[in-house]
């Protein structure tokens, strides 16, 4: 990445940084898009959840988790009068689709996570939900084939613009259509949410 859009995006109101992001051909993703999937919401709600990248609905219609795995997250969420933009904002570590929903890669995280680091600072989340591996392992800095299993069920601390906010960790949604027994896990760190959110007095 360029100094001088590095130097940007450091610098940016949330507007601009989507203009920003809206412009960006960092990589070949710039060439393949159809949109860049930016947000869900803007700056307010004290929920922030973090995901993985675009899949195709929603590279089609410019917001993040509207296919499948978004419905269901949506509506798990809502069960427990977790509504999304009033409540939460919602993000992903990609803001572009990555061809065939292959895998993000580590230059495509690392560049895509200027703006990411900059809307979290914006944002100024009071609690995090971190959705999947790529989020888990961008925010938690976790490398190599680490265990999403044996991240959850405890409060992480993420650190935001020189303050720590606390973060769950949970199965991508995308994972619990293909193993829904693991279901049930998901509702548990859903409740860890719930519980966080109260501490943090945000419900
Ligand atoms: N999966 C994600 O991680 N994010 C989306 O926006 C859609 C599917």
């Amino acid at each position: 990445m360029p100094e001088s859009l590095a130097e940007k995006i450091r610098a940016a109101g949330w507007d601009e940084l989507k203009a920003l992001a809206n412009a960006c051909s960092l990589c070949s993703m710039a060439s393949s898009r159809q949109h860049v999937v930016f947000s869900d919401g803007d700056p307010g709600p004290g929920l922030v959840i973090v995901g993985e990248a675009p899949g195709a609905e929603e590279d089609l219609q410019g917001l993040p988790f509207v296919g499948k795995s978004g419905q269901l997250l949506t509506s798990m969420l809502e069960s427990l009068n977790i509504v999304r933009r009033k409540d939460a904002v919602i993000l992903n570590v990609l803001k572009c689709r990555p061809p065939q929903n292959r895998n993000p890669q580590p230059e495509e995280i690392s560049c895509c996570g200027h703006y990411l680091e900059r809307q979290l600072e914006i944002l100024a989340p009071r609690v995090l939900l971190l959705a999947g591996r790529f989020a888990v392992g961008s925010l938690l800095k976790l490398e190599g084939n680490f265990s999403i299993g044996r991240q959850r069920g405890r409060i992480h601390q993420v650190m935001i613009g020189g303050r720590t906010v606390p973060a769950v960790v949970t199965y991508h949604p995308s994972y619990l259509l293909r193993s829904p027994l693991e279901k049930a896990k998901s509702w548990d760190d859903l409740l860890l949410l719930k519980s966080a959110m109260r501490d943090a007095g945000i419900l």
